[in-house]
């Protein structure tokens, strides 16, 4: 048997067996470049359909048309980050799961490259499922779970691996796929085996993936490679409470391991575990929490920006007229004093800003503040409650509109509501001040109150639309409002 000679960047690997022992054809790059062609030709002919819409988002990241969700593989490469997601370029409902491809230099404006994964019909894949993006030795290197009839969802998913030799304008898929499969566990049986998170340690790459143990919980497991294509099955990282767990992250985070993971269970939420790693690879959780309090938020997944600093990106299941779902701002992650995460907007965001305003006062009650142009703003009220109880942001009614909360902290409930959503919020010991930070998009509105708590929640604000904005309070406050427009 002749050895099948691959080359991954300066690398020389080879692939023994393969060709003419297993009953898939060999991958065609030629069919996969005519699919990502085909997405590439609706996508284009879609968009002016989705961005006539006035709710659509101005300076959220979003497919060119049509349905998105998970954020996929998010990397800084070359100077660029790059953030895939799932897509489909065919209809404004789930189904045909493609990678879509935006790059941007700052994180906040956005360009889109051409699909990156469309599935190989002519190896049976249905879908491309979410994963990660990492680089192998200069090598940009996909690693994802591919779906078809012969290889279904709940009980016969495999990870394949693709790659880009041109900076990641094209990518091909591996002629070692399938690199990993169920076989790997033995005589464990895992359900709904996807969305690989790999990342390197030293001479060896790791992995993370989801699912659940047949008759089990939801749980993470992982996984050890020297290439990235022979893997051998570690441990059960930790099983949770939940019925299936998706989309699992593992990394460090000052002198802790966090676990993330995307609970698919009643109601969806992501969440994360703080604590610390075994030598058998066992998960010892710490600290729990929520990332995201609202099930519009779901699926998020993680890079390392070049400063070190952990960004994170989630699906934003908000939709309009030609398009469905966006994501999330960029978020950074930090852990706190307390051993909780602590999640606040990227500081680049703050590009977007365009005209300001800022009040500085006390007030007893509420105050309005002013009729700016609300469909893209960003909203900063620092707020001392004195003897308020209830501190709350608000679009005031229009003509032929009601009234908005857009987020009100409920001090003696010890909640912050968005959006008909509820989060658990307090004041720490030694804290005198809310800070409500609001971002709106036409769409879709992000709540962050005092950099840990978040909520994503759908809103309607249409293009050109003017209300005036209230600062709600139930007694005295001293405050401290800030204002933008925000523009792409
Ligand atoms: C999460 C998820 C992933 C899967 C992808 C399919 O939203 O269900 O587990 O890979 O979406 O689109």
């Amino acid at each position: 048997m002749t050895p099948i000679k691959v080359c991954l960047a300066s690398t020389a690997v080879v692939v023994t067996a393969l060709a003419g022992l297993t009953a898939d054809p060999p991958p065609s790059d030629d069919s996969h470049r005519r699919a990502v062609a085909k997405a590439d030709a609706a996508d284009a002919q879609a968009r002016p359909w989705a961005e006539k819409d006035p709710l659509r988002p101005a300076y959220h990241l979003q497919a060119p048309a049509r349905w998105m969700n998970d954020p996929n593989g998010p990397i800084f490469f070359g100077g660029r980050y790059h953030v895939f997601y799932q897509h489909n370029p065919y209809g404004t409902e789930w189904g045909h799961m493609h990678w879509g491809h935006a790059v941007s230099r700052d994180l906040v404006h956005w360009e889109h490259w051409p699909v990156a994964l469309a599935p190989s019909a002519d190896r049976g894949e249905e879908h491309c499922f979410s994963g990660c993006c990492v680089d192998r030795d200069g090598t940009p290197t996909i690693l994802y779970t591919s779906i078809g009839p012969k290889t279904p969802a709940g009980s016969g998913a495999v990870q394949w691996l693709a790659t880009s030799d041109d900076g990641m304008r094209t990518w091909r898929k591996h002629p070692a796929n399938p690199v990993m499969t169920l076989k790997l566990h033995g005589d464990l049986k895992v359900k709904d085996w996807r969305d690989p998170f790999a990342w390197k340690e030293g001479d060896d790459w790791f992995a993370v993936l989801g699912g659940h143990r047949e008759g089990g919980k939801g749980c993470a497991l992982i996984y050890k490679s020297k290439d990235l294509i022979d893997w051998t099955f570690l441990n059960v990282l930790m099983e949770g409470t939940e019925r299936n767990w998706e989309c699992p992250n593992f990394f460090r985070l000052g002198d802790k391991w966090v676990l993330l993971y995307s609970a698919d269970d009643k109601p969806r939420l992501a969440k994360y575990y703080t604590g610390t790693l075994t030598k058998d690879y066992t998960f010892r959780p710490e600290h729990h929490g929520v990332l995201d309090h609202s099930p519009t938020f779901y699926a998020p997944t993680t890079a390392l920006a070049p400063d070190g600093r952990r960004l994170l990106w989630g699906w934003a299941s908000v939709k309009g007229d030609g398009w469905n779902g966006c994501l999330t701002l960029p978020r950074v992650l930090t852990l706190r004093p307390d051993g909780r995460l602590g999640i606040e907007p990227a500081k680049e965001l703050e590009r977007l800003r365009g005209s300001h305003a800022q009040l500085v006062g006390s007030i007893s009650g509420d105050f309005t503040v002013g009729r700016p142009g609300v469909e893209a703003q960003e909203i900063r009220a620092k707020v001392q409650p004195a003897r308020a109880k209830v501190i709350g942001l608000r679009y005031e009614a229009t003509k032929d509109q009601v009234a908005v909360p857009l987020a009100t902290v409920h001090l003696p409930g010890k909640q912050v509501h968005a959006g008909g959503i509820s989060a658990p919020f307090e004041l720490l010991p030694g804290e005198t001040e809310v800070l409500l930070h609001a971002f709106i998009d036409h769409s879709i509105l992000e709540v962050y109150v005092n950099g840990r708590t978040c909520l994503t929640v759908p809103l309607a604000v249409m293009s050109g639309e003017r209300r005036d904005v209230t600062l709600a309070a139930d007694d005295d406050v001293t405050y401290d409002w800030e204002m933008w427009t925000l523009k792409q």
